[in-house]
């Protein structure tokens, strides 16, 4: 699809809520997940001064040039992952970031791009890579890892209750042959999971696996530790997570932040801060209306949470922030 197409056609999902949150929007803010830039120019529009734009897809500078078309020196590119903002020089030593926000997840422009690997719906080279990085590619996780392995990473990253099975038929498929596109590994997961009216039955699979391929739990807990570092007093982190185990790390870090958690057992050491570092500005997460989620299906699952910094007080020990880790032994 043509560029300005995409840009027509695209609506960044809950934007309007992040954008009255996070209000008043000022000075420099990191937006993590540039994809389509719709949070970028939102930012400048709002009121920020300057934006430094993160990517690991080096396919999103198309957008940004656009961006960088009308804004010049406000907006700057870094195709990295975001885990690693901290140790971007260029960020590192800047004192005055009012916010970092990330809308997390893979893009429309993923989905639709069959090479990518990502979609179900379409056929494609089994791949699924944000960035550039090396691998694994989705086909070595499919075709290398163990049954077990398979088995972990589908029920702990996919919450997928037939895990077991789905891995189980994925080894004997490809002692047949290669498992080599999307198409052939839906089709085994359908094969197995029962049809559902509003999910495709390979949903979870697939999403299991792209969270094994791109290191998405981990780089997100990074991220955060990161951005509360980095943001000045007053300052906002805001995140859009589309499932419940990137909310939950989501909301476990809000909660250590603001010194809200409390330790079941007086010998373990201490998880949260002595004093509150941000506070939550919505109790309960933001999630579409009815309105949204008709014009964008996508926005169905997402989920907004908002944090404002409020001193500088010292981390304690983050050993609270937990999510399931596979190691993929390839
Ligand atoms: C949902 S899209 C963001 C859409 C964007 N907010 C907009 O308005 O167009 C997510 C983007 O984040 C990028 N991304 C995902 N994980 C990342 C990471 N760890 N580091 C940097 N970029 C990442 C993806 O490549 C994708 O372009």
């Amino acid at each position: 699809m043509e560029v300005s197409k995409i840009l027509q056609e695209h609506e960044p999902v809950l934007l309007k809520d992040f954008i009255s949150l996070s209000a008043p929007i000022k000075g420099c803010w990191i937006d993590g997940t540039f994809g389509a830039g719709g949070y970028s120019r939102a930012l400048l529009q709002n009121g920020a001064c300057q934006v430094l734009a993160i990517d690991k897809d080096s396919t999103t500078k198309t957008f940004f040039k656009i961006l960088q078309n009308e804004y010049g020196d406000k907006v700057k590119f870094y195709n990295q992952s975001f885990a690693d903002m901290g140790k971007n020089n260029e960020i590192n030593s800047r004192n005055d970031i009012c916010g970092v926000v990330l809308d997390l997840g893979v893009s429309s422009m993923h989905l639709d791009n069959p090479h990518r690997g990502f979609s179900f719906k379409k056929s494609g080279p089994l791949d699924m890579r944000m960035g550039n990085q090396p691998g694994p590619t989705a086909s070595e996780i499919i075709n290398l890892c163990s049954e077990a392995t398979l088995a972990d990473l589908i029920f702990f990253y996919g919450q997928e209750r037939k895990a077991k099975k789905i891995a189980n038929r994925i080894v004997t498929e490809r002692k047949k042959r290669k498992i080599s596109t999307t198409m052939e590994l839906a089709q085994i997961i359908r094969a197995i999971v029962p049809k559902n009216f509003n999910k495709d039955p390979a949903t979870r699979t697939f999403q299991a696996i792209r969270i094994a391929v791109n290191n998405e739990l981990k780089d997100l807990s990074r991220a955060l530790t990161c951005a509360e570092k980095i943001i000045i007093k007053g300052g906002i982190i805001a995140v859009v997570t589309f499932h419940s185990i990137e909310d939950k790390i989501v909301k476990d870090f809000g909660k250590i932040m603001s010194g809200n958690t409390s330790s079941n057992n007086r010998y373990s050491p201490p998880t949260s801060k002595t004093c509150a570092s941000l506070i939550p500005l919505n109790k309960r997460p933001i999630v579409a209306t009815a309105n949204e989620i008709e014009r964008n299906k996508r926005a169905r699952s997402a989920k907004l949470r908002v944090y404002k910094k409020v001193s500088d007080c010292p981390s304690g020990l983050l050993t609270s922030m937990q999510f399931p880790e596979v190691e993929l032994g390839i």
